[in-house]
């Protein structure tokens, strides 16, 4: 799978959107109780915020690319981030009809964005594509769809899927990213000091992003996504792109297989049980859809998945048409065979 980075750029300047295209002076249609107005205006706010942490990821990329079409593609991907965060931030306000309270953003958000953003301008492009794919997928997709699906309201769910529209784009560029710096390498050259400050930055990642990810991501999709077959799908998506040929030079492929590998073994099997169990035990959270997709779990589905040419599997792409209308997964299928 490819994609044509020229056409690609014209795509993205063509699907350029305003948020004044909508009637923000509209009352929301449905009638929620206190609690869930609250609820809603909260995840709202803390999604305008995924957003602009999505737009920093793609300036960052955008200033590592050589190649000047690239890098103006990356560009329009920030541009529709900071767009998304202004969107969404809209549907916060809009949704927020009685102001019961000033909504903040999480204590555990604010430490961990300046870290986050100080870090990926310290990683090599595969890392950095690397964080920007899943954290498209769990955040700027998943989260979003099940906030809207949860809310069904017509001006949200018309936000959604011009939102939608953009994120097939840069889904499609997150899979061309990563076969991209699987044949081609672009490392940068780091210097002992750089090694030395990226590892301290990696550290702060790994000190102050897992609260980030619980309360941001983990937590409200606990009661979005109850039955877990959104994030299982993204597990599935994610297992079958690492396992395609085409990837295997990513630098980031080989660990990401070998942790595969290891929690597929039977001796891996027992730990990542006891690991489940007690982080379930600590924070109340089930990550069981870790094994979505895995060998040892669902053979006989995986072989199915792995015949088909497509990099998600049709069957289990996010957020199908026929069941949600939010389609970034298939859009992206679409750009990447078509574009
Ligand atoms: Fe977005
Ligand atoms: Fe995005």
């Amino acid at each position: 799978m490819s994609i044509n980075p020229e056409k690609m750029l014209q795509k993205c300047k063509d699907g350029q959107w305003n948020i004044n295209d909508f009637d923000w002076s509209k009352k929301p249609e449905v009638i929620l109780d206190r609690e869930t107005e609250m609820r809603i205006c909260q995840l709202y706010l803390d999604m305008s915020y995924i957003e602009r942490i999505a737009g920093n990821l793609f300036l960052a990329l955008s200033d590592l690319m050589d190649d000047p079409i690239l890098k103006e593609i990356y560009y329009y991907c920030y541009l529709d981030e900071v767009r998304h965060s202004e969107a969404v931030a809209k549907l916060a306000d809009y949704f927020d009809v009685h102001q019961y309270k000033i909504y903040t953003p999480s204590f555990a958000m604010l430490r961990f964005i300046p870290r986050f953003s100080k870090a990926i301008r310290s990683v090599n492009p595969a890392v950095a594509n690397l964080f920007v794919l899943t954290g498209e997928l769990i955040l700027d997709i998943a989260l979003l769809k099940k906030i809207n699906e949860f809310v069904e309201d017509p001006m949200s769910q018309a936000v959604v899927k011009k939102i939608n529209a953009d994120e097939s784009r840069h889904l499609a560029m997150d899979i061309f990213m990563t076969e991209h710096c699987s044949a081609n390498n672009m490392n940068k050259e780091f210097t002992f000091i750089d090694r030395i400050k990226s590892a301290f930055t990696i550290g702060e990642l790994v000190v102050f992003g897992p609260q980030f990810t619980i309360d941001l991501f983990f937590r409200p999709m606990q009661t979005l996504d109850p039955t877990q077959k959104e994030l299982e799908s993204v597990m599935r998506r994610l297992r079958r792109l690492y396992s395609k040929e085409e990837v295997s030079g990513n630098p980031t492929a080989k660990p990401f297989n070998q942790m595969l590998a290891f929690f597929d073994s039977d001796i891996g099997d027992k730990v990542g049980w006891g690991l489940r169990r007690v982080v379930q035990g600590a924070t109340g959270l089930n990550f069981d859809w870790t094994l979505a997709g895995s060998a040892r779990q669902s053979g006989a589905q995986n072989q199915i998945v792995s015949s088909s040419n497509s990099t998600f599997g049709s069957d289990l792409a996010l957020g199908s048409k026929a069941s949600s209308g939010f389609n970034a997964t298939d859009l992206a299928e679409e750009i990447l065979s078509g574009v």
